[in-house]
């Protein structure tokens, strides 16, 4: 190891001596509401936050009913283009939880459309929520780790942000915009013990993908139970990068490399 830090012990080591304790935002529904089925069911403490708080608490019924090995679930609503609510929520839920092993800044919102109608409102959603919101959540949790000298911090960009996609500007650029973050602040921590993750899914069959379909291709699309499934198996060896599904992580590989003509030609005819 690195630095003057002692080596981090795996959080899912924690597990074996008490239960691992994990914040996820965005978790009202989709992937991040699958996840903490998935974290509760497995035995963990898991804190959920997101803006619609019945939706949460549903969340929570849900996961109570299916939580082994005395897994529990808190809620707190939270909207995470408010900085200061992230900070204090991201305490609250380590306060509560007795530490946190594991912060998920899944929270995040897409738009499928031309540049020709897309307005400032919609350039200003994608930045507060997918940047401004990912990076509070994140860095509400580095103090936490860095006092804990271990810990894991995952952000849920997107396989859309390896290169600019046609119709989705916005939400390539601000997924690649936490994908660098990430990467980043993943060489800067490793010294500290404190691992970061960025979680790179495709097409996930959630409400976001709802204004693609029927428009795009949507290619190996997975159930969010399946990415949550993925997420949680690859999470516990703290790798720098999860994409999935491996086809379409193949394949976005190869169309990063491909000279810019090649490259337009296909976006192009993948989004008409
Ligand atoms: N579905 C896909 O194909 C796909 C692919 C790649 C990456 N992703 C990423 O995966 C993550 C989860 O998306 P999803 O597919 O599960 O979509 P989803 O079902 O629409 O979930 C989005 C979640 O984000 C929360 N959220 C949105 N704005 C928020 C805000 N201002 N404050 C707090 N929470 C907020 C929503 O809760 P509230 O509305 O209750 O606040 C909801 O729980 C996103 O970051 C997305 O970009 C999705």
């Amino acid at each position: 190891m690195n630095g003057n830090f002692a080596p981090p012990a795996p959080w899912s080591n924690v597990s074996l001596m008490r239960p691992a304790t994990i914040f996820i935002t965005g978790a009202s529904s989709g992937i991040g509401r699958a996840l903490a089925l998935e974290y509760v069911r497995k035995g963990a403490h898991v804190a959920i936050a997101a803006r619609r708080a019945p939706e949460l608490a549903r969340v929570a019924s849900e996961a109570r009913a299916i939580a082994q090995k005395g897994g529990q679930i808190r809620v707190f609503p939270l909207d995470v283009r408010e900085p200061r609510a992230v900070f204090e929520t991201v305490q609250r839920a380590e306060r509560e939880l007795g530490s946190l092993d594991c912060v998920i800044a899944n929270a995040g919102a897409g738009s499928y459309q031309h540049i020709s109608t897309m307005s400032w409102d919609d350039v200003e959603r994608a930045i507060d929520i997918n940047i401004r919101g990912a990076i509070a959540t994140i860095l509400a949790a580095v103090p936490i780790m860095l006092s804990q000298q271990r810990g894991q911090l995952v952000g849920v960009s997107s396989l859309a942000g390896r290169r600019g996609m046609p119709y989705s500007a916005m939400y390539s650029a601000s997924k690649s915009a936490l994908s660098t973050f990430l990467e980043s602040i993943r060489i800067e921590l490793a010294p500290a013990g404190v691992k970061v993750t960025d979680v790179q899914p495709g097409f996930v069959d959630t409400s976001m993908v709802l204004t693609l379909k029927g428009r795009v291709p949507t290619p190996w699309m997975c159930s969010p139970q399946k990415a949550a499934h993925i997420m949680v198996r690859r999470l516990e060896r703290a790798p720098a990068v999860i994409a999935f599904p491996w086809p379409l992580d193949v394949w976005s590989s190869i169309g990063r490399f491909l000279p810019t003509f090649m490259y337009d030609r296909l976006a192009r005819l993948a989004a008409l």
